[in-house]
């Protein structure tokens, strides 16, 4: 059996199955598959993606949401409120996985990880989304996870169920004429390879920076086959355009990796699609390199690291133009006395706060104390009412705790409300020498 029926919250007439992902095409995990593709408006899937498309979910919980085969039918003659006119497809899907965050100080926090949320068209806004979620994060929460993340297509779908921005990535565009010159010289070297050669090399690389990066979301190692060229979920066909660089540090052991492409033949125009850096040198190194690519004059980069060296590093800062800089990752904090134990504190500090939790998991009171930067933070929650205490919404508190937003800054905002006292101290506790950055979407 391909499919488990779980109970769930979900509003008639629909049932929510579990498909079962171990590595096989079923016709329930097709369907999954065609229902993805439907709502992110990608093509039908062939043979060929659908097989890829089974070896990349294998074992993550697939949730399927369908109309009750009563319903279906009845809607096969009044309108589109069953799946009539495209059977068997769910009308909404949602995956999710274990993987890693990095919370500060090389702890890797296992979190669940949320992708390929859609919901057809013709069954939006009746709760299925949030039934869904509410599901999901209700089975995370059971096997003790502390944390949940996501990418989002749109930004205002899931601050409601208290994700919070966790990392920025900035987008750039580099003039790599002869302008572009770097004002030291970066240590190591680069050498261009095979592109499908070095699956070990990037896993490793991608290992290294997850290790050492705050912020920084786990990947799965299928993604070693869109970084290699072998398969393009777009273009649903090897990407033959793709080539790829190796930083070595001085020693000779690589610290950074870069895949990238040039669209058209004879080309000007590159774009940089995966750049893994280890180190400062790794990222201006193979910047460097890119830069020296003859023929290319301009190279765009999105998922850039928000605190890069590179417009610092130039004789001429304009020949890098930052064009953009977005939301990438969304935490949400399910068990708050955990993940603050678990973050990496760079300052000493006590403070109370009152967390509000628009599905009430987390709300409650909190007193934080660092004593000692080096060791975890005592977070303990407690009883009764604290008036005195700060207010934070549990989406806010997960942005804070990455130390990609300030906190006078969200209490600007309305999402943190204390005296300036409070807000000074909790800005001075949650402050991160380093901005959080990841390269990872999903
Ligand atoms: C976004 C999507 C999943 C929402 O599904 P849905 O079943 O219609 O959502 P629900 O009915 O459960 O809505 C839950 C809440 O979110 C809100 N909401 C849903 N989609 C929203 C959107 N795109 N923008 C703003 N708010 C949205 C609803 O108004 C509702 O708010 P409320 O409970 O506070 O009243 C669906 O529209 C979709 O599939 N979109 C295309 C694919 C996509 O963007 N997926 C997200 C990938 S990250």
């Amino acid at each position: 059996m391909a499919e488990i029926h779980q109970d769930s919250e979900l509003p008639d007439p629909y049932r929510l199955t579990r498909v079962v992902a171990d590595g096989t095409l079923s016709k329930e995990l097709a369907a999954e598959c065609r229902a993805v593709n439907l709502g992110f408006h990608l093509p039908w899937p062939d043979s060929d993606f659908l097989s890829h498309y089974a070896h990349h979910v294998r074992g993550e919980r697939l949730w399927a949401v369908h109309a009750e085969p009563g319903e279906a039918d009845r809607a096969a003659a009044s309108g589109p409120t069953g799946e009539a006119g495209l059977p068997g497809l769910p009308v909404a899907t949602l995956a999710s996985y274990d993987q890693t965050i990095n919370t500060g100080h090389a702890h890797l926090e296992p979190a669940d990880f949320i992708t390929d949320v859609t919901v057809r068209p013709t069954h939006r806004r009746r709760g299925i989304l949030r039934a869904l979620i509410t599901h999901d994060l209700e089975v995370a929460i059971d096997q003790g996870l502390s944390m949940a993340a996501l990418t989002a297509t749109e930004g205002a779908i899931y601050g409601r169920f208290g994700f919070g921005v966790s990392t920025q990535n900035q987008h750039i565009e580099v003039t790599s004429d002869e302008r572009f010159v770097l004002s030291h010289r970066p240590e190591g070297s680069v050498e261009m390879v095979m592109p499908g050669d070095i699956d070990d090399l990037r896993l490793e690389v991608f290992k290294q920076f997850h290790a050492v990066r705050r912020g920084s979301h786990g990947r799965l190692d299928w993604w070693v086959d869109f970084a290699s060229g072998r398969w393009s979920y777009d273009k649903q066909e090897p990407d033959r355009r793709l080539r790829s660089a190796v930083h070595r540090d001085p020693q000779g052991r690589p610290d950074g990796v870069v895949s990238y492409r040039v669209p058209e033949d004879f080309g000007t125009a590159m774009t940089v699609s995966d750049l893994v850096a280890v180190t400062a040198d790794a990222e201006l190194g193979l910047w460097e390199f890119l830069a020296s690519i003859d023929l290319v004059t301009t190279i765009t980069a999105s998922k850039v690291n928000p605190g890069t060296p590179l417009p610092w590093a130039v004789r001429d800062p304009r020949v890098v133009r930052l064009t953009g800089r977005g939301d990438l990752t969304w935490v949400r904090i399910l068990d708050v006395v955990r993940a603050l134990q678990v973050r990496g504190w760079d300052h000493r500090g006590s403070v109370l706060l009152h967390v509000i939790d628009p599905l009430e998991w987390c709300t409650g009171y909190y007193r934080i104390e660092v004593s000692d930067p080096d060791r975890p933070a005592e977070v303990t929650r407690l009883d009764g009412d604290h008036p005195d205490a700060a207010v934070i919404g549990i989406a806010a508190l997960g942005s804070l705790y990455f130390g990609g937003v300030r906190a006078h800054s969200l209490a600007g905002a309305g999402h943190l409300r204390g005296t300036p006292e409070q807000v000074q101290a909790i800005g001075r506790l949650f402050a991160t020498d380093d901005l959080p950055y990841s390269v990872t979407e999903f």
